[in-house]
């Protein structure tokens, strides 16, 4: 009875992915994150290697970052995932995707990838929360950018992943191979 009273609470967990490239994960992501703990019993932050795009972190560094991020946070799970969102989605017990939406610009893009998922698994749904209103300009990308070019990005990034931004962009490439960064 009890085993059986267990495994249905469990069951009735609420499970929500949060996918991306979390290259590297920003303020405007773990807002994201915070607020979807609200709706969800735990979220699944999932880091997704993509070989099309020429990332700035490795995969296992990105992963140190997000988890060292939420290390205090026992209901966020960081986990990496390889080939389509789907089967990864399909192996874990959750049946939500969550994505934070910017401006109208990220809309067409998200919506075909809204439409994609749910084509391949229509037990699947993406649910999309408007980044608050002080991240609504960051972006990884333009984070990169600005750092690359020695702008100011505390504020808009932990601060352990703003000191990787400098280390990164200070290194010669050489010494990045040594590191492990570019693998
Ligand atoms: O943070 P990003 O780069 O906008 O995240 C995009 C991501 C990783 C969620 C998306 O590219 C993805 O799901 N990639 C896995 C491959 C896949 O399933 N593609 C089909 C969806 S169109």
């Amino acid at each position: 009875m009890a085993k059986k009273g267990k495994e249905e609470k469990e069951s009735m967990n609420k499970v929500a992915i949060y996918p991306g490239s979390f290259d590297p994960i920003t303020y405007g992501h773990i807002d994201i994150v915070e607020r979807s703990l609200e709706i969800f019993d735990r979220v699944i932050v999932a880091i997704a290697h993509d070989s099309s795009k020429n990332a700035l972190f490795t995969v296992k560094e990105r992963m140190e970052m997000v988890k060292a991020i939420f290390s205090h946070v026992p209901n966020v799970v960081v986990d990496r995932f390889k080939g389509l969102l789907v089967d990864y989605v399909g192996n874990t017990n959750a049946n939500v995707i969550i994505r934070g939406l910017r401006a109208t610009s990220d809309f067409e893009y998200e919506f075909h990838m809204a439409s994609m998922n749910r084509s391949l698994n229509p037990r699947l749904d993406t649910l999309f929360m408007m980044t608050s209103k002080d991240y609504f300009f960051v972006s990884s990308r333009t984070i990169k950018e600005v750092a690359s070019l020695g702008g100011a990005v505390e504020g808009l990034v932990p601060g352990l992943v703003a000191k990787r931004l400098k280390q990164k962009f200070r290194l010669p490439v050489t010494k990045r191979k040594e590191l492990g960064w570019d693998d």
